[in-house]
């Protein structure tokens, strides 16, 4: 996920307005910025650099390209590291061409190759460099901007927003596929960006592209067209957010706004790796690995999918078991061939980066499951996977979750084989099931009615167990409350002592076999004990004839099952922290990245 600004007009002020876009869009990604402005000269002029927004105001200080008509560009690496070279906009051979690109190429292997062919140079390893090249090869051939732009984009399978501007021409050409791209207008100038609040400040005016959508920015103000040319009539709507809140784009909160940007977070894990018709999954070099034992190290939330990633490997016939990355130097279990597997969203957390370290001085081999390129465990890590759900700005983590399971059972299906049949089209349906569920869900009277508990209770087995910990992380995390989630066998044991009637159990039950009807006997023994029970079920089951209430999730694999309930239940913590009135974005005592041990 990266940030795209473009403007047009803006009498002389077009960089500054260009730069405080981009200042706004940082929350799509940090890693390095660039700006390309062109006006009369005979190539465009760029500014980009590695790093913070910051480092790209001070190169500007030392050099400010002028122009009235320009792009922008904030990155979140998906190929190649955060370097200057790999920062946005990217050139064709003469300069005359500059491209901002929001996606993932996935042909652009073959695409370069092919460019490379006819004398193309390339200066970065980016996928998005092969499209001011192939505009190029459009004006060689007489094409005017607009026609390069488009026979450009034909050659492009994936997802993309681009923006594009050409020396001497005024006007900026964008498109869009999968990736998000708004225009703006206001009397004296016309934007586009990936989101409204990088041009929240000058204007509420806002056209939304739809994909397959072509749009011109010029002097007179934007026309869009489809695929063959003709004008696409649009309608101009009025955002009604003040600009503080736009970076939310209208949601109360980034972890609500991230909740509900999981169908897009999966579809982005999914992208390219997962063949559907045969069910093959691609994953590069590590389908080779074949690990004969996993160890996973992991922190937080991304131990609990670590759990859940140790279920895949062992049902697969690999032994796997999770660690607590901070308890696994203390008593290093053996590692013989083992991978020891790093799942972090950050990449940064000090505990499992020094759990990666300790198992790699073990000689272990060693791989990152992360969502951010070029941190420190996928640097240090033998091998890197990432999960590409985007930048994530709430504390606690959602999406990420979300898309580290999704990413987890594409590791498992290329490491191991296993029944790819069964579960391929559970996670090509994953995302719209997201969406469906999102759609129609009704935690937030759950949450009402729960919202005065003295503590709340979450259990699950199997695959679910994890969900049932995750479900108590996050009302813990974020209300404050106390939470605990238990395997539902477990609770028999002892956990069964703190059930009361003022503690409700969240049972997650899908599905209608052996685990199904054994969580449902725990079920049963909370009931009994005039516990209220909230059942997370697709109705397979007769779990329902015993809860008091229903979080309805779609029926699929029990794989993708613990997604889905695990969303029901981040909804359930969002809203009773809401009425709570926490801090939910950021937690009291809770950090986004822990870079201490
Ligand atoms: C912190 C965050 C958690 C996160 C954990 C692990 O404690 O507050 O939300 O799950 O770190 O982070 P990582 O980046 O390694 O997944």
């Amino acid at each position: 996920m990266c940030g795209i600004i473009g403007c047009v007009g803006r009498d002389g002020e077009t960089l500054e307005t260009l730069v405080h876009g981009l200042s706004k869009l940082e929350y799509r990604g940090y890693d390095s910025a660039g700006v390309a402005l062109t006006g009369d000269g005979e190539t465009v002029e760029i500014s980009k650099k590695a790093g913070e927004l910051d480092d790209l105001r001070a190169a500007l200080e030392e050099y400010a390209p002028a122009g009235e008509v320009g792009i922008g560009h904030t990155r979140w690496s998906t190929h190649g590291p955060p370097t200057d070279e790999n920062a946005h906009p990217h050139q064709d051979c003469t300069g005359r061409v500059a491209v901002v690109h929001n996606g993932i190429i996935e042909n652009y292997q073959a695409l370069r190759d092919e460019l490379a062919t006819s004398g193309h140079t390339f200066r970065s390893d980016t996928d998005t460099e092969v499209l001011p090249h192939l505009v190029e090869e459009g004006l060689d051939s007489g094409l005017d901007p607009d026609a390069a732009v488009r026979q450009a984009l034909t050659r492009v399978d994936g997802s993309y927003a681009v923006a594009v501007v050409v020396a001497g021409v005024d006007a900026v050409f964008a498109a869009r596929n999968d990736s998000p791209l708004v225009l703006g207008e206001d009397d004296d100038a016309v934007y586009l960006a990936s989101d409204v609040p990088a041009f929240r400040d000058f204007t509420d005016r806002v056209v939304y592209l739809a994909d397959g959508e072509f749009a011109r920015l010029d002097g007179e103000g934007w026309t869009v067209t489809n695929i063959d040319g003709e004008t696409v009539e649009k309608t101009v709507d009025t955002v009604d957010w003040d600009p503080e809140e736009a970076g939310k784009s209208g949601y109360d909160h980034f972890m609500l706004k991230e909740i509900h940007e999981q169908p897009r977070a999966l579809r982005q894990c999914l992208r390219g790796r997962v063949e559907e018709l045969g069910g093959n999954i691609e994953v590069g070099d590590l389908g080779d690995l074949s690990p004969t034992g996993v160890q996973f190290v992991a922190c937080g939330t991304s131990y609990h999918a670590a759990l859940y990633g140790a279920q895949l490997f062992q049902q697969a016939g690999i032994p796997a078991q999770a660690f607590l990355a901070s308890e696994y130097a203390s008593s290093p279990p053996p590692i013989g061939d083992a991978l020891v597997i790093g799942v972090t969203q950050s990449g940064e957390t000090a505990d499992t980066l020094s759990a990666l370290r300790e198992a790699d001085k073990r000689g272990a081999r060693t791989l990152a499951v992360t969502n951010t390129v070029g941190s420190t465990a996928a640097r240090e890590c033998d091998h890197v996977f990432y999960i590409r759900a985007g930048p994530e700005i709430g504390v606690a983590a959602t999406k990420t979750f979300a898309s580290q399971l999704a990413a987890l059972n594409l590791l498992v299906l290329a490491m191991a084989g296993g029944n790819a049949r069964d579960i391929v089209p559970a996670l090509r349906d994953l995302p719209g099931d997201v969406q469906a569920l999102l759609d129609d869900s009704n935690a937030e009277a759950i949450a009402e009615v729960y919202e005065d508990s003295s503590a709340y209770f979450f259990i699950g087995r199997g695959y679910h167990y994890p969900v049932a910990l995750e479900g108590a992380l996050k009302m813990k995390e974020i209300s404050y409350k106390h939470a605990e989630g238990f395997a539902a066998g477990e609770l028999k044991h002892g956990p069964l002592a703190l059930v009361t009637e003022e503690t409700p159990v969240f049972a997650v039950v899908t599905g209608d076999g052996e685990s199904a009807r054994k969580t449902i006997g725990n079920v049963k023994e909370v009931e009994a004990r005039n516990a209220p029970v909230v059942a997370v079920t697709d109705g397979a089951s007769e779990v329902e004839r015993y809860a008091d209430h229903v979080l309805r999730v779609p029926e699929t694999h029990p794989r993708a099952a613990s997604v889905l309930a695990n969303v029901q239940l981040q909804l359930v913590s969002y809203h009773v922290a809401k009425r709570l009135g926490r801090s939910i974005d950021k937690p009291r005592n809770l950090a986004k990245s822990v870079t201490v041990e």
